[in-house]
């Protein structure tokens, strides 16, 4: 009796284990047709692969759940750069922003006082419907970073503004995903680090001891360590003194040749591009056999520390009758040479210089000359959305110099080779391109959207940050 006793429990239990494998089974299967059937599976990967097709569809959909008709248009992103669709540039309503901003209302000497704007009233900003104080020209614009995304933020809470709606400029901080710092950095750098008579500091040290007073007295910073903080310092040598003090931030940077890791890092801080110097090639109909120049390098030859390759490539390459070299830094009539110089070559060198980035691998996109990049910690712009071998050729330091291997290399890509990337060059030059104002996709675009995808990592650290603050002993 107590056997058929255990024996039916036993066998009411196996019944009870398979009702509940057939229960989960089949929410299982069902909640797996209900993710197939709002997205499709393409899509799921293709959401993977692009991360921030998210943020499309929040841009384009106004928050509705993302149908597969946008997801469509996130896959064409980066095949079809050809003109964004209408909707883009109705009505910028903030609410439906990719990324919050809240900007700190800096004294002008921070930002377009540096531009030799004056203040009028009590604004610390000039009305940018009217006539925006220009930003120096010549070598200064590499580093305009600065210059174009305040200038977007600006302008993102003009009434009926048309243009892409990424950032929007929010006076709550409170309700912001970043805090941005309106610091032009590398202007005071490039303006300010001299000495002048009388002067015991220069400007920039000054105006970056100031920004420090002022960042570590706001409400915003104390709250959030600086974590949510974006600092822009393109030039390779701005926020010199402050950077080391401003390092749980998110710095918009050319590269991190100069930063110790804690400081700087790819998982923490945005790679922008440079502004190019060389003039667009508008309508380029100039393919493989109108580029008479195989291989073509403009910059100085001899440089500090990093730069010892270029000097070695330039005597293993100095014979070659298809490759030009020329010298000397871009200067006046040097960015008409190099523009001439550029438009007129297959593939254009970029070597690792005093820092590993440079102007020039954005002057050969503006060029379309295939860019063959010898730098071996070089850190490109939105690289977790942008496949760059796509369009560039990349050769280790060790292999450029040894005899025979790039020439060997760059002559074994054919025609057919070198025009698919010469293609893919043109669809992704507007990413690079910095104008106000602002148009879809363009530099500007792109690095709020680049800044939009770091803003879950920062929220993590913040909260864990968090965690034993609320309560205090009294
Ligand atoms: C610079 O000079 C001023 C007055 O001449 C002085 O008060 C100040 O302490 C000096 N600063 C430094 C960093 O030496
Ligand atoms: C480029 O082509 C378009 C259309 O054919 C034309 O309107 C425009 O003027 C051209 N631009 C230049 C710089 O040649």
């Amino acid at each position: 009796m107590a056997e058929r006793h255990a024996q039916s429990s036993a066998h009411g239990y196996k019944k009870l284990l398979f009702l509940l494998f057939s229960i989960t089974t089949l929410v299982f299967v069902f909640s797996w047709f209900f993710l197939l059937g709002s997205t499709g599976s393409p899509h799921l990967i293709e959401q993977t692969v692009l991360p921030n097709s998210k943020i499309h569809w929040t841009a384009e959909n106004h928050g509705d759940i993302p149908s597969s008709e946008n997801d469509e248009q996130v896959g064409h992103y980066f095949q079809d750069s050809t003109g964004p669709p209408e909707h883009e540039f109705s009505k910028c309503d903030p609410s439906n922003a990719v990324l919050k901003v809240f900007m700190y209302d800096l004294p002008p000497e921070f930002h377009f006082g540096l531009l030799d704007w004056k203040q009028e009233g009590n604004s610390v900003w000039p009305d940018i419907k009217g006539k925006i104080p220009d930003y120096p020209g010549g070598l200064n614009l590499q580093h305009s970073i600065e210059y174009w995304l305040t200038l977007d933020l600006l302008s993102s809470t003009i009434p009926d503004r048309p243009g892409p709606c990424t950032a929007v400029r929010v006076t709550n901080s409170r309700e912001a995903d970043i805090v941005f710092v309106p610091f032009f950095s590398s202007l005071s750098y490039n303006r300010h680090s001299k000495l002048k008579p009388l002067e015991n500091t220069s400007m920039n040290k000054l105006l970056q001891s100031k920004l420090l007073m002022f960042l570590k007295a706001q409400e915003e910073w104390k709250r959030s360590g600086g974590r949510d903080h974006v600092i822009l310092a393109h030039h390779p040598n701005s926020m010199l003194d402050a950077r080391i003090k401003l390092w749980p931030c998110m710095f918009i940077l050319s590269d991190f040749g100069r930063y110790p890791p804690n400081v700087a890092n790819v998982e923490k801080d945005v790679i922008a591009p440079y502004k190019h110097v060389v003039r667009s090639f508008v309508n380029d109909t100039a393919g493989y056999d109108d580029r008479p120049i195989l291989l073509y390098f403009k910059g100085a030859i001899y440089r500090k520390s990093g730069g010892i390759i270029r000097q070695e490539l330039f005597y293993l390459l100095k014979d070659e009758k298809e490759v030009e070299f020329s010298f000397g830094t871009i200067q006046k009539n040097g960015i008409q040479q190099a523009t001439n110089g550029m438009h007129s070559s297959k593939f254009c060198l970029n070597i690792a210089g005093d820092t590993p980035s440079s102007n020039r691998l954005f002057d050969a996109i503006a060029s379309h000359c295939v860019p063959v990049i010898i730098s071996d910690e070089i850190e490109l712009p939105y690289e977790d959305v942008i496949d760059y071998s796509e369009f560039c050729v990349f050769v280790r330091a060790s292999d450029a110099i040894k005899k025979g291997f790039l020439m060997n290399l760059i002559k074994g890509i054919s025609k057919e080779e070198w025009t698919q990337m010469w293609v893919k060059l043109k669809q992704v030059e507007g990413y690079f391109e910095y104008q106000y104002p602002s148009q879809k996709d363009d530099a500007v675009q792109m690095i709020w959207q680049a800044i939009s995808r770091k803003v879950p990592a920062v929220r993590l650290k913040l909260h864990r940050s968090l965690r034993f603050s609320p309560f205090k002993i009294r």
